[in-house]
Parts: structure tokens; sequence; C-alpha cells
């Protein structure tokens, strides 16, 4: 079987001076095509870590990722990128938008910044901000939106490559209830219409019972 995401024996620590924090310890995690995987645990347990390395942004101590077969630690830092560009999206804790830009600019960026036609990329981010009940924001800056409309932004920024895996860091933590569980249907909707994998990391149990299965993350593993 082909998986999205594979991570074997993987290893972490930070290094400060001479501390050291050891975060994962021979960690292992499996993500199938399609898949929805929620992530719990302790603040501080290393879940941000984990996506992290899961996204090719900093390299294990021990172990590797590997993304659609490709083992990260074999490539450049460039085919790493372009690896990333291809096959995932991120959505942030905070929405990480860009303030200078519209809402409809900010979605058009990843395409504009591989070099797709200019045209085309406003017009697909047109189209998936309008999916997404945008369609009269378009030219709204981040601090002209609500914070549930932000994080709809960025989920639509995330998704403008067609990942095939989506990678979310509390994305509904900053969200009052109703804006979170509008949040959080749409990354269900798409997880389901457009069969994107989805990992999502949640500090809500209710939240994580929706997901195809869910993993703790204690002592630098996944159980
Ligand atoms: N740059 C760093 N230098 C040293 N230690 C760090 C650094 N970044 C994170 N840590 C430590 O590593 C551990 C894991 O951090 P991480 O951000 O992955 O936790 P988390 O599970 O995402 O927590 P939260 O739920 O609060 O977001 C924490 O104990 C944290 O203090
Ligand atoms: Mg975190």
């Amino acid at each position: 079987m082909n998986n999205i995401i594979e991570c074997l024996n993987l290893g972490y620590s930070y290094h400060n001076g001479n501390i050291k924090t050891p975060v994962l310890n021979a960690l292992n995690l499996t993500i199938a095509p399609a898949e929805s995987v929620a992530i719990v645990g302790q603040s501080g347990c290393g879940k941000s870590t984990l996506l992290n390395l899961l996204g090719g942004m900093s390299q294990p101590a021990t172990g590797k990722v590997l993304i659609n077969n490709t083992d990260l630690s074999q490539i450049n830092e460039e085919k790493i990128t372009q690896l990333r560009a291809q096959h995932l999206g991120f959505v942030y804790q905070f929405h990480h938008l860009l303030k200078d830009f519209s809402a409809l600019e900010n979605v058009a960026m990843p395409l504009l910044i591989r070099g797709d036609n200019k045209q085309l990329a406003i017009d697909k981010a047109s189209q998936l901000l309008a999916n997404i009940g945008l369609q009269d924001r378009l030219n709204h800056r981040p601090a002209e939106l609500s914070g549930g409309q932000r994080q709809r932004v960025a989920i639509a920024r995330a998704l403008i490559n067609n990942p095939s895996c989506l990678l979310a860091d509390e994305p509904t933590g900053n969200l009052d209830a109703n804006n979170a569980q509008e949040v959080l249907n749409l990354m269900m909707a798409l997880n389901q219409q457009q069969q994107s994998a989805l990992i999502l990391v949640t500090h809500d149990m209710n939240i994580a019972k929706k997901m195809d299965r869910f993993l703790t993350l204690e002592n630098g593993v996944l159980t």
C-alpha cells in the first residue's frame, strides 16, 4: 500500500547550550491516503515538533520520514521544498496570513510563488474562497476578517495545491464554538470530497473522536 506519510523510529531533541530537551523517542506513524487522524497530548508533549518533522521543516536526530515513499533524508533542501509544495498543506494555530495582502492574494500566493500564470492562480483562488462561503470577502485583508474567516482563508491557502495530506496544528484553538465547528466541518468535508488525508492536532476530545482514529503523544511516542 502507498502511504502518504510514514515515519520510522523518529527521535528528536532540542539543544540550547548544554541543555538537552528530548521530545520524540522512536516514534512510528503511518498515514494512508484519505485517512483522517487526530493527534492529542498535553501541552509541550511535542505535537508541533512532530508536524515540523513530517513537513521536512526540521530534521530528526534518529529515524526517517517518508513523504509519498520518498525518504526526506536522501534528498536536498530544494527537493524537500518541492515535495512539500506538491503533497502537503499546512494550517497553523495562528493563521500566518500575510497582513498586507488580500484574502484572494493570500490564497493565490503558493501558486504565484511556484510561477503559475497569474490569472489562473487568481481564478482558482476565487473559486476556492467561493466554495467556502467567502466570495464577498476576496479583497479584505486579514485584519478586516473575523477569526473564523481568517482560519478559513488559511485552509484555502493550504488546499490550493491540492495536497494529498493536510496537516493542521490546533486550527480551531483560537476560535469560538461556532467558528470552530465551521472550520472543522470544512476540513472534514474536504477530506471526504478530495480524498486528501488529514492530520489534526487538537486538545478537544470531541473533535478527535470524529476522525478515523486518534493517537495520543506521550513520552515521545504515539499510542
Ligand atoms: N526551540 C526550542 N528550544 C528548546 N525547547 C523547545 C523549543 N521548542 C519547543 N521546545 C520544547 O519542546 C517541547 C515540545 O514542544 P512542542 O511545541 O512540540 O509542544 P506541543 O505539544 O506542540 O505543545 P502545545 O500543545 O502547547 O502547542 C516542549 O517541552 C517545549 O518546551
Ligand atoms: Mg503546539
